[in-house]
């Protein structure tokens, strides 16, 4: 149990959330605090297995070390095979979030109980093949609903246009079981061009990599053209 718990609020509103796969690793620390600066304040950590993604990316000790410096809150987002086996640790670590793939998660239902037993807010990835309707069985135990609008594995990739339907399904399938609607996150290729129209269809949590950490002019002024971009969004 992480000394957050549930009481801690998810950020509200428009919320753009870095992707740290993007950063400068060398200078991670600094990075983090320059898109805090300029307003970030939920990032996304992704951890990469190099089984279920064709790569392999940070783990444990790069959310210990952030825990450590930031009070942003902290999603992880596990790319990884048998995810089931690594929510405590995350969760031990300073996890907020920990959002396991629904293609990996051989017991869903009972690996998003988990992560709120662990105090963490517990959300779902699907990936653009797989249909939001495999989300039908547990739409009431989660948080967040990331919709990938790449494949995953890696950073600075075309935005999969095709994803973006699945945001207004998921929330209508919430709508029909009177649930509450999920947080909608999305991921993958997001920037100002891609991101309005995530959000004009119920996004309202953008993970942005490259087009935070990567491109000139620089990361203040990528969060600020973000955020110019989803300002007619709420
Ligand atoms: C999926 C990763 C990436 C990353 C963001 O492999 O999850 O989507 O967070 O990458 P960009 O924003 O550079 O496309």
């Amino acid at each position: 149990m992480t000394e957050r718990g549930l009481d801690r609020t998810l950020p509200g509103g428009m919320v753009i959330a870095p992707s740290i796969l993007a950063a400068d690793y060398a200078r991670l620390g600094a990075e983090v605090a320059e898109a805090e600066d300029a307003g970030a304040e939920w990032f996304q950590l992704d951890v990469m297995d190099g089984h279920f993604v064709p790569n392999l990316t940070i783990g444990l000790p790069v959310l210990e070390s952030l825990r450590a410096v930031s009070d942003s809150f902290l999603d992880v987002h596990l790319m990884i095979d048998n995810p089931g086996e690594f929510l405590e640790p995350f969760a031990e670590a300073g996890a907020d979030m920990l959002t396991v793939h629904q293609e990996v998660s051989a017991h869903l239902h009972g690996d998003l109980h988990r992560i709120r037993e662990l105090g963490c807010y517990a959300g779902v990835a699907l990936n653009p093949a797989t249909p939001a309707e495999t989300l039908s069985e547990v739409l009431g135990y989660v948080d967040l609903v990331l919709v990938m609008t790449v494949n995953p594995g890696f950073g600075g990739q075309k935005f999969i246009a095709e994803a973006v339907p699945k945001i207004s399904t998921v929330l209508r399938m919430a709508a029909d079981r009177g649930l509450p609607p999920p947080a909608i996150q999305v991921d993958g290729g997001i920037d100002p061009a891609s991101a309005p129209e995530c959000a004009a269809a119920g996004a309202s949590v953008f993970v942005a990599g490259s087009s935070v950490f990567r491109w000139a002019p620089g990361i203040a002024a990528n969060m600020a053209a973000l955020r110019d971009a989803l300002a007619p969004y709420g």
